[in-house]
């Protein structure tokens, strides 16, 4: 129409500078946010509700103290956690449930003969970037504790965690984890079990297999291993227990209500999914697993 000037006696429209544009092909969701999504779905299928983790500080109270975790366990030591120099110290604590966590400690109780040692609140008191987020767990155990009648509960959390690690290829200093925590009534093992089969299978993965394990507040413990088809072995995926007595009773929980639960990291099964070239090496370091003992 140039070459021939046949656009002199042609009619056009206007040009419309406010159409939108065709949105360009760029930009997408981080691989961890989108499993992370995944997770929160699968949760929400299974009649889950969402815990608050928005504190990534925390006192070793609640971290450790809580949970029967001994004052002097090594995951305690500032080669494994990272403590804060500003503020070091929390100040404010439900006492009376500090005394019984005191007392559990050093003499037991409840059918338990502590850890029989001398426990020092100042150690409690300790802040740190969280190791777990089973601390968000015990702050909201303590408090279905605290009901005046109790209520059955199926909760979850996805958030990030810290621990003191020497930096490598597989190994950071921050993870994800995902956890799972049901609380009723006579619940057994084979519950446990259950909700891990229901909870993996709607991931994809069907072939699991349990090994005895130790963490300070749940008795017994499990790690969960599964399948890979790829990798064609067993790789582990996740932790888990019943919590122990000595951590629900100075909560205030009934006696016949048992607590099972299990931790997952975000990071393990979004590199098998996306196929990293590092995701074969399983083990953190110090002998310990993304959801190893704690
Ligand atoms: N807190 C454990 C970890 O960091 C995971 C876990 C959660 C284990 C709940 C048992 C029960 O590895």
């Amino acid at each position: 129409m140039i070459t021939s000037g046949s656009w002199r006696t042609k009619s056009f429209k206007s040009y419309n500078f406010k159409a939108l544009g065709v949105p360009p092909a760029a930009g997408h969701l981080h691989p961890l946010m989108k499993v992370r999504s995944e997770y929160r779905q699968i949760f929400l299928e299974m009649g889950f509700t969402e815990m608050p983790t928005n504190n990534f500080v925390e006192s070793s109270f609640w971290n450790f103290d809580a949970l029967f975790q001994p004052q002097q366990h090594p995951a305690r030591d500032a080669h494994d956690t990272f403590f804060l120099k500003d503020p070091m110290y929390s100040h404010t604590f439900p006492m009376e449930y500090l005394q019984r966590v005191k007392r559990t400690h050093e003499r037991g109780g409840y059918g338990s003969t502590g850890y029989q040692y001398s426990w020092k609140y100042e150690e409690a008191q300790k802040n740190l970037l969280r190791t777990h987020t089973t601390a968000v767990s015990a702050r909201m155990l303590y408090q279905l504790g605290q009901q005046e009648e109790f209520t059955p509960v199926k909760w979850f959390s996805i958030d990030r965690v810290f621990r003191n690690e020497t930096l490598d290829a597989t190994h950071l200093a921050e993870f994800h984890q995902i956890e799972g925590v049901v609380a009723d009534y006579n619940l057994t093992l084979g519950h446990l079990m259950g909700m891990l089969y229901e909870f993996f299978k709607k991931l994809g993965i069907e072939k699991l297999r349990f090994k005895p394990a130790y963490n300070p507040y749940t008795e017994p413990s499990m790690e969960v291993f599964s399948y890979h088809e790829g990798l064609g072995k067993w790789v582990e995926v996740g932790n888990s227990g019943m919590f122990r007595p000595e951590m629900l009773l100075p909560m205030g929980l009934p006696r016949e209500v048992s607590v099972i639960a299990w931790g997952v990291s975000l990071e393990r099964p979004t590199m098998i999914k996306y196929r990293s070239e590092q995701h074969s090496r399983v083990g953190r370091s110090q002998g310990r697993s993304a959801n190893g003992p704690r």
